[in-house]
This record gives C-alpha cells, structure tokens and sequence, in this order.
C-alpha cells in the first residue's frame, strides 16, 4: 500500500496544470470489476487543480456524463457567462442530447488526503475509497420520483461508451474556474448471453447441463431394466408350463409385417403391456 501511496503522491507531481488531463478509470488495486454493466468507477480529480497552489475559499468539483458520439466531441458543460450546466440525467435522455451533471463533491486539498494505508481497516476502507473514487451510475432512487430536480446519477447503459469531464466550480461566484479535458471513451459491460449461468462451476451451458444429466441417468434405467428381466427370467424358469412361450410368439405373428418388417420382435415389445415384453425376452433366454 505504502508504494501505491508514494505512486499517487508522484501523480500529484506530474499531473500540473488541469486543462490538459482526462478523467481515469479507477486504479485495478481498488476496484476489481470496473466497469460493470451500468457503473463506472472513476479516480477523482485530486492534486489536480491545486497541484500548484491551495486554493482559497469554498470550491466543489461537478463530475459530467456524455454518452459517446460524433457530434459531441467537444461539447460545453457552462453556459456563455461561465455558469456550469445542471442538465440532468432524465433531460440529456440519459447523456446522448447532451452531458449531465452526475455527481459533485467538495474539493479535497491535496495537502489533506487520508493515508492509503489505513485502507486496510475494513471500518475505514469505504469512506477512504469515498475520499479517492466515485462511481457514476450507483444511485437510481432519483429515477422513481418523475419530478426529481436535484442531482441524479442512475445506472448506465451497459455495452455504451461514455466520456467524462471534471469541472471545478468557485462556490463564491458559482463559476467554471477551471475543468478538466473530457475522458477517452469507457465502455460498459456488455450482458454476455450465459452471464445468468456463469454462477456454474464450469461454466456449463443449459444444453450441456440436460445432456450430462440424461447420460447420467441412462445407466441406471438400463440397469433397472436389466434387473427386472432377469427377475422374471427366474419366475417363468419356476413354471412347468411352456405356454408363456407360445403366447408371445402368437403375439409377434400378430403384428402386421410393414411395421415389424426389419424387427419385428420390437415391434411386439412396444406394443405388448409390459409384462408381455418380459416374456419375449425370457422366451427368447431358454432358446
Ligand atoms: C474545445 O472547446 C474548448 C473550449 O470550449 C476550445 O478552447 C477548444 O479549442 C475546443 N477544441 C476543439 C477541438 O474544438
Ligand atoms: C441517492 O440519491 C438520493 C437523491 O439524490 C439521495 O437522497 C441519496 O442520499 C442517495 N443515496 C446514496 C446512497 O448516495
Ligand atoms: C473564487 O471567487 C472568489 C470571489 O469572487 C475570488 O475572490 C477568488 O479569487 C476566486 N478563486 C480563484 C482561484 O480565482
């Protein structure tokens, strides 16, 4: 951790000037499964603008949602007067007509950020976790109220690729002091068509899994019907009387030949009640 830490602090260093930087992807170390299929998880823009110096006063850091497309490569998240945009989820249908506010948080000093160490401590990982990412699309209770106003960050599309941009807002004046470039495309997950059986050990399909199954219980029916045959074969062995025999044999005569032409001994079989089909079987044992 103590590495990671040094890591970070030599970012602080790099990164300079906000203008030329683009939101990343949280680091693999924190977060495994980024993107999901309808969150990203995103480094927060810390060291970035006061890498050079603290800034004075009350500042908040508003984080803008595009979904990916030709015609918005460069689009503006403030007005002409510099005020930053409060689009929301539901009026950009969702990022597509335009970028919306998806989340803000005050600016944490780059002089003031909690120790990657202590993430170790599971009482203090989230809130620690809290301090470094966000994660866009983790709250749709907006999405249930119709008249919702504030802000609202739902679930993304899965399989769409979105961009990012930071913006840094002066609360004194309520205006854009500085942002971010907008992110490089990030797709969400895309819904893999046997994702609801992944669970499986294996990883087996729903066909395999009725094939194994019927294969395992083919041995056992074979097996039960062997053992009846052979059970019977005993109580017609115990009888003086040869008539069974005969019977069975009337039976298979009976059968008309364009059904029974290449066997008709089956042909008796399926038609015959079950006991019948034992005894052909055993007639068929004492010749
Ligand atoms: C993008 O917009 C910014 C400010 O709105 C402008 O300075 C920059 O030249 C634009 N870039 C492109 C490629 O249009
Ligand atoms: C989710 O969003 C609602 C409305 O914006 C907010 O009141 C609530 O605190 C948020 N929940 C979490 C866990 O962030
Ligand atoms: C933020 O706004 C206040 C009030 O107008 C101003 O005094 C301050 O210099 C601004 N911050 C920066 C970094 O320009």
């Amino acid at each position: 951790m103590s590495a990671l830490w040094a890591l970070l602090a030599l970012g602080c260093l790099w990164l300079g000037s906000a203008v030329d930087l683009q939101p990343q992807l949280a680091s693999m170390t924190f977060v495994t499964n980024n993107p999901t299929l309808t969150t990203v998880a995103l480094e927060k823009p810390l060291c970035m603008f006061d890498s050079s110096a603290a800034l004075v006063g009350t500042y908040e850091v508003y984080l803008y949602v595009l979904a990916e497309s030709p015609s918005f490569r460069n689009a503006s998240v403030q007005d002409r007067t510099g005020v930053p945009l409060s689009s929301t989820f539901r009026q950009t249908e969702g990022g597509r007509t335009a970028p919306y506010k998806a989340a803000a948080f005050a600016l944490q000093p780059c002089s003031d950020l909690p120790s990657l160490d202590a993430a170790g401590d599971a009482s203090q990982a989230s809130e620690i976790l809290n301090t470094y990412l966000v994660r866009v699309g983790a709250n749709g209770t907006c999405l249930s109220d119709p008249n919702f106003q504030g802000l609202c960050n739902p679930p993304l599309s899965a399989a769409t690729e979105y961009r990012f941009k930071y913006v840094l807002v002066n609360m004194s004046t309520g205006l854009v002091q500085d942002q971010t470039l907008w992110s490089d495309p990030i797709r969400t997950n895309r819904l893999t068509r046997y994702s609801a059986i992944d669970m499986w050990p294996g990883r087996r399909s729903g066909g395999m899994i009725v094939i194994t199954s019927v294969l395992g219980s083919l041995p056992f029916f074979l097996l039960l019907g062997f053992a009846g045959t052979i059970f019977l074969s005993f109580v017609d062995t115990g009888s003086p009387d040869g008539g069974t025999v005969h019977d069975s044999q009337v039976t298979q005569e009976a059968v008309p030949k364009s059904l029974g032409a290449s066997e008709p001994s089956d042909a008796s079989v399926n038609r015959g009640p079950p006991l019948d089909r034992a005894k052909v079987y055993s007639s068929k044992l004492q010749d």
